[in-house]
């Protein structure tokens, strides 16, 4: 997956737009992959899956952080993700196939809380980084 110059600037453009929003729109992110796609649970069975429990809090600012470490280096991916590919291809064997539901739940979340930035330019470019960085953290899966 290709980002062009656009792309790089859309994607930093609404990770700037975020800002501190980051965490709630992770949690809210996963709080949509659970409920729409429950089968994605049974990679947390150890935590307390109640919509917005304090754990899915902690995690989805987690998971926002991440993202934003992202966007700040999309031309340097595999470098800056390298331990949490690790940590999800080895450790927590994460099929691949659920890191598209988890991008269509953050994609959702950011379309439904940044709706005037969320055009179809703006769309494609963080489905493409969204991508990229499933691509990354699902590439050393086996
Ligand atoms: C955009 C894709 C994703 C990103 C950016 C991401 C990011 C992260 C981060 C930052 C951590 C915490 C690492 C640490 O504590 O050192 C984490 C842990 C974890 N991730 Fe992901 N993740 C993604 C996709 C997924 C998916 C699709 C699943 C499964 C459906 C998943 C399951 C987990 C689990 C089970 C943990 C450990 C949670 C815990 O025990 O605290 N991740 N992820």
């Amino acid at each position: 997956m290709v980002l062009s110059p656009a792309d790089k600037t859309n994607v930093k453009a609404v990770w700037e737009k975020i800002g501190t929003n980051g965490a709630a729109y992770g949690t809210e992110a996963l709080d949509r992959m659970f409920l729409s796609f429950p089968t994605t649970k049974t990679y947390f069975s150890h935590f307390d899956l109640s919509p917005g429990s304090a754990q899915i809090q902690g995690h989805g600012k987690k998971v926002a952080d991440a993202l934003a470490h992202a966007a700040a280096h999309v031309d340097e991916l595999t470098g800056a993700l390298s331990s949490l590919s690790d940590l999800h291809a080895h450790k927590l064997r994460v099929d691949p196939v659920n890191f598209k539901l988890l991008s269509h739940a953050l994609l959702v979340t950011l379309a439904a809380n940044q709706p005037e930035e969320f055009n179809p330019a703006v769309h494609a470019s963080l489905d493409k980084f969204l991508a990229s960085v499933s691509t990354v953290l699902t590439s050393k899966y086996r």
